[in-house]
């Protein structure tokens, strides 16, 4: 990365103004025995702000998402949520994985309420918020459904329940939609962001759809190199709330065309060398 780059992403890489950070990240480096992933990552992420994360397959996106949640050790850096160092899993931030994450031998309702029994919360919690958040995802009365019995977009709103159902103050989601249909992606990003609007809190959402990180975030990150790194940030200057509306506007797609040049930057001057 050039010095301007770094400027660039360094500069920019504190929250809004008037947003408190929430998660602050420093320095952050991980490897696997040789496999350096990525390295020198810094960055914060406000109490109400999206940050989306974009980046070639393999560049560390889910390994990334996995050391912010204290799942997985660090060679380097420091991760912090509020006043807590985050060395393993804490109270409060909640994961939504790629391939759902459920489990198959309970049903909507006991996997809606696993999280919040982990959370330590009481059996007459339980029995007031599973309902409520199985029905703020759509699958009232799918209560007693195994994950096997629904499609795939069923299953990702019941994991979606499980990590809104312990109300974190920081959401995690590994490219959540990536494993449903197209048309269900697009039911999906719209009612994420409706739920968001109603409880607008931290988060971080990895995906590999330029566009659903221009739709969802408030700042894109777009991550690249061996090891990686945070090569660019992209400010998404979009009103909220966000609807379909937000898809047909010019800024739109100038910002997916800004991401897009970036990511694309390396893989077309090869491919133009390749070609000479
Ligand atoms: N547990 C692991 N042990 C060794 N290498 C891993 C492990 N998990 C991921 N990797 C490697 O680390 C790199 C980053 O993986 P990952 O974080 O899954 O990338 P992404 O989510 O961006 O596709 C890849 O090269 C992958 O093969
Ligand atoms: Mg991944």
């Amino acid at each position: 990365m050039s010095t301007m780059a770094l400027h660039e992403a360094a500069g920019k890489a504190a929250p809004a103004a008037g947003s408190q950070a929430r998660i602050r990240v420093c320095g952050l480096a991980k490897r696997y025995g040789t496999l350096e992933v990525f390295r020198g990552i810094d960055f914060d992420v406000g109490e109400r702000e999206v940050v989306t994360i974009v980046g070639p397959s393999g560049c560390g996106k889910t390994t990334l998402l996995r050391c912010v949640d204290g799942l997985l050790p660090v060679d380097a850096g420091e991760i912090w949520c509020d006043r807590e160092r985050v060395t393993e899993p804490i109270a409060g931030m909640a994961m939504v994985f790629q391939h759902f994450g459920l489990f198959p031998w309970k049903t909507v309702a006991d996997n809606v309420a696993y999280g919040l029994r982990m959370a330590g919360a009481s059996a007459a919690e339980v029995a007031e918020r599973v309902p409520h958040f199985i029905k703020l995802v759509g699958l009232g009365g799918f209560e007693s459904a195994y994950p096997y019995q629904m499609s795939g977009g069923m299953q990702q709103r019941c994991g979606l329940a499980r990590a809104l159902a312990i109300e974190p103050s920081v959401l995690l989601m590994d490219e959540p939609f990536a494993a449903v249909d197209a048309q269900t992606r697009e039911i999906m990003q719209f009612e994420l962001l409706r739920i968001w609007e109603t409880r607008p809190t931290s988060m971080i959402f990895v995906t590999h759809s330029i566009e659903e990180a221009v739709l969802m975030g408030d700042r894109v990150f777009v991550l690249k190199g061996r090891p990686s790194s945070i090569q660019k940030i992209v400010e998404v200057d979009l009103p909220r709330p966000r609807t379909r509306e937000t898809l047909l506007q010019p800024r739109f797609a100038e910002l997916r065309e800004l991401v897009w040049n970036t990511l694309m930057a390396e893989a077309r001057e090869a491919e133009f060398h390749l070609g000479r």
